[in-house]
């Protein structure tokens, strides 16, 4: 059985390891904040953090993701306090939002790389595809989040969620403090 670590956690998915780390992520672990879009590895909505690289999740199967650090948009942080989440909200760079997730964990592996990445390099760096368009937004956002992560600017965008760290994780084993 694939055993890997999900935001810190170790687990072990009793599941074929053909299968997707998409499905096994959203299906077993109830981590539903990596979205399926396409499938075939065009639109980066279910994009995760393996190792710290930003990998589509369902183009891994789980044999290839075992023994690695995945790390999904709910462990980002656990209370949205991300320099990306918090710039993304204050830029107003979501629409529909089911880009969001994706985009944030290509935007946070970015942001490790580079903390200053200029438009062309966020442009390359960010492969994900948004119906509604928010890019020039994002552009914004990204830099901004940037300069929060050099400490140059403090952002305040996203409200605490309304919820507890404890209630949430009742449903998705793989948030439960430890
Ligand atoms: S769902 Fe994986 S790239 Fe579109
Ligand atoms: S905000 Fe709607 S797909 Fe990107």
């Amino acid at each position: 059985m694939p055993s890997l670590t999900v935001n810190d956690h170790p687990l072990e998915f009793r599941m074929d390891p053909q299968t997707p780390l998409l499905w096994a992520l959203r299906d077993a672990a109830n981590l539903t904040g990596t979205k399926y879009g396409c499938g075939v590895g065009d639109c980066g909505a279910c994009m995760v953090l393996v190792d710290g690289e930003a990998l589509r999740s369902c183009m891994i199967s789980l044999a290839e993701a075992e023994g690695r650090s995945v790390t999904t948009i709910e462990g980002l942080s656990r209370d949205r306090s991300h320099a990306v989440q918090q710039a993304l909200v204050a830029e107003q760079a979501i629409q529909c939002g089911f880009c969001t997730p994706g985009i944030a964990m290509s935007a946070a592996a970015l942001l490790a790389r580079n903390a200053d990445p200029s438009e062309a390099e966020i442009k390359a760096g960010i492969p994900n595809l948004c119906r509604c368009g928010v890019y020039p937004r994002l552009v914004r956002a990204i830099q901004r989040a940037g300069r929060a992560m050099r400490d140059l600017e403090i952002i305040g965008g996203a409200p605490a969620p309304g919820i507890g760290a404890e209630d949430a994780a009742r449903a998705v084993p793989a948030m439960r403090e430890r």
